[in-house]
């Protein structure tokens, strides 16, 4: 998508005027807080939409634009003061509610009250109408209407009535077919929590969050502060081309409440001065460095500006949670033998029993048989013959194609390595086929079933890793895993009587536990 941006520059000249215009027009009935809100939703995410989309606008956009406004009304009134008590709303709340509960909690209750949760956030995901039926699907995945809220903002009128598992639908560019006329729909589900919006989330209709993983990560930064959290491309190249300071607005990235208000204030004059920035994460990004506002890097976002099949990235996750996956078209599915829909929402199994060590890397040896054994928990297990150093096995393995489909290593942003160097080390690839909690074991049970394609013939006398067909294993969950320190779990091979069965434990490293032979 992005390497067609230059092509569309001359699109955007035209439709910046009239993209930029409407806004200032609406305000005329509107109380000034929710009057706020409105700038803001309708800038972080209209703005945002425009590109993505690649609307040419008309005159309708002015109505599409003025659309969103009620919504926002809405979310606003439903509790009188989002923006006015905005700073003090965590010490108001919680000296209310610390009388109400008695003493013992009263610590416990300020922390739990001040911690953001999902219902703080709201997503915007851009969405295109022609591909809508496909990727619908991929929000169903991880949208929980019920806990979450957001809107996806359509190009276009879509036939598919459906709505189930999904945030409402809006149409950017025609009011009139918008279904959802009573704007109330967007705020019910939160009933009485709907004011409290701390973070704008924005995402593609071929985005997967991770939302658990997403709140963690934002809760480590304080919502009244100005912040930009997101992440690069993998792509070196993309990166020059646009910044190395820029979000990508595929991986999402995260917005705070008052600096989306303060974008709100400054957006137009921001827009008008960079009419050579096409796209909307870079025009954003245009205006954060006229706020000074550098991008707070998350590298659990990703863009995946790749080709090919997502396994070295995915088996080699950097310490740090897993909070979405994007350009999930145009990358092969990531679980072998299954659809893309499929296969994502098999990892949401794993996901389910412990988010928090999804796709996280631990890497331990089989000394007897002198093989490596690198673990992506929820994914996949590799397992080579002979000895690899940590150093290397932390570094993805290059399954994937660059940005302009070639093998380039020079191309990222970060070291990679050859799958092998030798036919012997070609690394035998276990993909996780069950998942589940066992309450008597108080731990996770994961199963990953030898992947069987054809492995060249080896002449080493070594044991060979085809002889296994299943390796289990077994992780407590660990829901506070980022509230330390960033460290790779430690795995151990255990000891297993069963045939064909390799069993291997996950878990904190003990006091001196190093991954070595
Ligand atoms: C917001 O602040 C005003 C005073 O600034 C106060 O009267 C009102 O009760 C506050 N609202 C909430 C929800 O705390
Ligand atoms: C969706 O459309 C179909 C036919 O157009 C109709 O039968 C159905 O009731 C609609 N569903 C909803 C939820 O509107
Ligand atoms: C792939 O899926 C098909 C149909 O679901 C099944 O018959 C086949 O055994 C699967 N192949 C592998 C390698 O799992
Ligand atoms: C849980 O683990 C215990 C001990 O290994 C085993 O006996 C039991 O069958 C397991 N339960 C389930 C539901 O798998
Ligand atoms: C299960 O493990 C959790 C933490 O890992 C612990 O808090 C809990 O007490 C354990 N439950 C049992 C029954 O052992």
């Amino acid at each position: 998508m992005k390497s067609q941006k230059d092509l569309e520059k001359p699109i955007w000249d035209q439709m910046r005027s009239p993209s930029g215009n409407p806004i200032p027009g609406t305000g005329s009935s509107i109380r000034p807080a929710p009057k706020l809100m409105v700038w803001l939703i309708l800038f972080v995410s209209v703005t945002y939409v425009v590109y993505t989309l690649k609307l040419v606008s008309t005159s309708r956009a002015c109505d599409g634009e003025r659309e969103p406004f009620s919504t926002t009304h809405r979310l606003s009134s439903t509790s009188t003061s989002v923006t006015s008590n905005i700073t003090s709303e965590p010490s108001v709340q919680n000296q209310a509610d610390a009388h109400r509960h008695i003493h013992k909690h009263e610590s416990q209750e300020l922390r739990v009250q001040r911690a953001t949760e999902i219902h703080h956030i709201v997503f915007g995901i851009a969405a295109s109408a022609k591909l809508w039926n496909q990727r619908k699907e991929y929000i169903k995945i991880w949208y929980q209407p019920n806990d979450m809220r957001g809107v996806v903002w359509l190009d276009d009128s879509v036939k598919s009535n459906e709505t189930d598992n999904l945030p409402p639908v809006k149409i950017s560019s025609d009011t009139s077919q918008f279904p959802y006329k009573n704007n109330k729909d967007i705020v019910q589900p939160y009933g009485s929590r709907a004011s409290n919006v701390r973070w704008f989330v924005m995402g593609d209709d071929d985005t997967v969050f991770i939302t658990e993983n997403l709140v963690r990560v934002l809760r480590k930064y304080d919502h009244n502060q100005y912040y930009y959290i997101g992440s690069l491309s993998e792509s070196h190249l993309q990166n020059i081309y646009f910044s190395y300071g820029m979000a990508y607005g595929g991986g999402g990235f995260a917005i705070s409440y008052p600096l989306a208000k303060a974008l709100v204030k400054m957006q137009d004059r921001c827009i008008h001065r960079y009419p050579g920035l096409y796209g909307s994460d870079d025009r954003m990004q245009a205006c954060m460095a006229e706020l000074g506002v550098p991008l707070t890097k998350e590298f659990g976002f990703h863009q995946y500006d790749v080709y090919g099949n997502l396994f070295g990235l995915l088996a080699a996750h950097p310490v740090t949670p897993l909070v979405s996956l994007h350009h999930l078209d145009v990358v092969e599915p990531i679980f072998p033998n299954m659809t893309r829909v499929q296969a994502l929402q098999h990892l949401m199994v794993p996901k389910k029993l412990d988010s928090a060590a999804l796709m996280q890397q631990s890497i331990c040896y089989d000394k007897r048989r002198t093989w490596t054994i690198s673990v992506s928990w929820g994914f996949a297990v590799q397992i080579f013959r002979g000895i690899f150093s940590p150093r290397e096995m932390e570094m993805p393995s290059r399954t994937f194609l660059n940005w302009y489909r070639r093998a380039d290593y020079t191309a990222y942003a970060f070291n990679t390595r050859p799958v092998s160097r030798n036919h012997c080390q070609k690394p035998f690839v276990f993909y996780m086929s069950k998942a589940e909690f066992n309450s008597t074991m108080n731990q996770t049970v994961s199963e990953y079933a030898r992947h069987r394609i054809p492995h060249p013939q080896c002449r080493w006398k070594m044991a060979n890793p085809a002889e296994l067909d299943t390796l289990v294993i077994y992780k407590k969950p660990d829901p506070y895993l980022w509230d330390r320190s960033p460290r790779r779990n430690c795995c151990r091979v255990l000891k297993s009587k069963k045939k064909g069965v390799m069993e291997i434990d996950v878990g904190v490293c003990r006091p001196g536990e190093v991954s070595e032979v």
